[in-house]
């Protein structure tokens, strides 16, 4: 009766498997992309609860490379939320995470995750902090997330299907010029001084009276941009997990994303540049050491 009971139980399992592998095949990729933003969704939820949890309560912090570089408690805690959302359903996709590397597959799918996007602000208990999250198909960004909680905002892009904060349509802004413009960096933590160097471009920017905010997490600068809050965002030394889902936050809302060269944006190489479209020549040969036009300098 055991064995009978263990073969209807396989039976039924294997049927529910064809099932949806039928399902799949039917309606195609539309079927595989609901549940790929349903997992998504609840994994930055999942992430999210663990930011709110901990945020202004006490948690342990330790260093990474340079000074200040931090890792928190809830950084594990969410990246751990995070991974057990996604494995429950794609337990065979590759993943790409910043507090754990790799975990290598030969799928075509790979999810590449910041646990907390701002853990300093985090751990100072400034609320911008996020979870990021994009996800890949053979090699091209199709899905991406952010989720601040404490701000309460979530950004959401699919492919060709544009860009939403809180479900609502978002684009990128109308500004045409440089110098009217509101723009937003960053400074890695362990580079600064080269010549055209992030401490260099920001001088000369803030120098002809062009307001350039630090927020101290990439991925918000993204949906910033994204937003229609900020015009632009360069910044020098990102990481995937930093600029994946911000990246096709800011490609969906209707503006533009290459490195410093103006080649298309790739988040496996550390310069970014993400504008409303139309300064962003401008800012790019600043960005490569030419001066502002039309601006006086202060
Ligand atoms: C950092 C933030 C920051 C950027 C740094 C990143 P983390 O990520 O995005 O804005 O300037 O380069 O490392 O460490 O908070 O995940
Ligand atoms: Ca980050
Ligand atoms: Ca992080």
């Amino acid at each position: 009766n055991a064995i009978l009971l263990q073969l209807i139980v396989f039976k039924a399992f294997y049927k529910e498997k064809a099932a949806l592998i039928c399902k799949i095949k039917t309606n195609g990729i539309l079927y595989l992309c609901g549940m790929l933003k349903t997992t998504l969704l609840n994994a930055v939820n999942a992430g999210a609860n663990e930011i709110r949890r901990y945020y202004n309560g006490s948690f342990t912090i330790s260093n990474k490379e340079g000074i200040n570089n931090l890792v928190t408690e809830a950084d594990h805690a969410s990246e751990k939320a995070i991974f057990d959302v996604i494995k429950k359903e794609f337990p065979n996709h590759f993943i790409l995470s910043e507090e754990t590397g790799e975990i290598v597959t030969n799928s075509e799918y790979k999810w590449i995750i910041d646990p907390i996007d701002g853990t300093v602000n985090f751990a100072n208990g400034i609320p911008l902090c996020c979870v990021s999250i994009g996800v890949e198909h053979n090699g091209k960004m199709v899905l991406g997330a952010v989720y601040a909680p404490i701000l309460n905002e979530m950004y959401f892009a699919e492919t060709k299907k544009g860009a939403t904060l809180n479900d609502k349509k978002i684009q990128v802004s109308n500004k045409q010029e440089l110098v009217n413009s509101c723009l937003v960096t960053g400074f890695p933590y362990t580079y600064l001084d080269s010549p055209n160097g992030p401490l260099q471009i920001f001088e000369k920017l803030i120098r002809c009276g062009i307001p350039v905010r630090r927020l101290g997490s990439a991925a918000i600068d993204l949906c910033w941009v994204a937003a229609g809050r900020f015009d632009g965002f360069y910044e020098h030394k990102l990481a995937a997990w930093d600029s994946a889902a911000g990246f096709l936050l800011v490609k969906e809302a209707g503006g533009k994303i290459t490195d410093f060269k103006g080649n298309d944006f790739s988040p496996y190489q550390p310069h970014i540049l993400a504008t409303n479209g139309k300064i962003h020549e401008q800012l790019q040969a600043v960005v490569n050491g030419a001066q502002v036009k039309n601006a006086s300098s202060l």
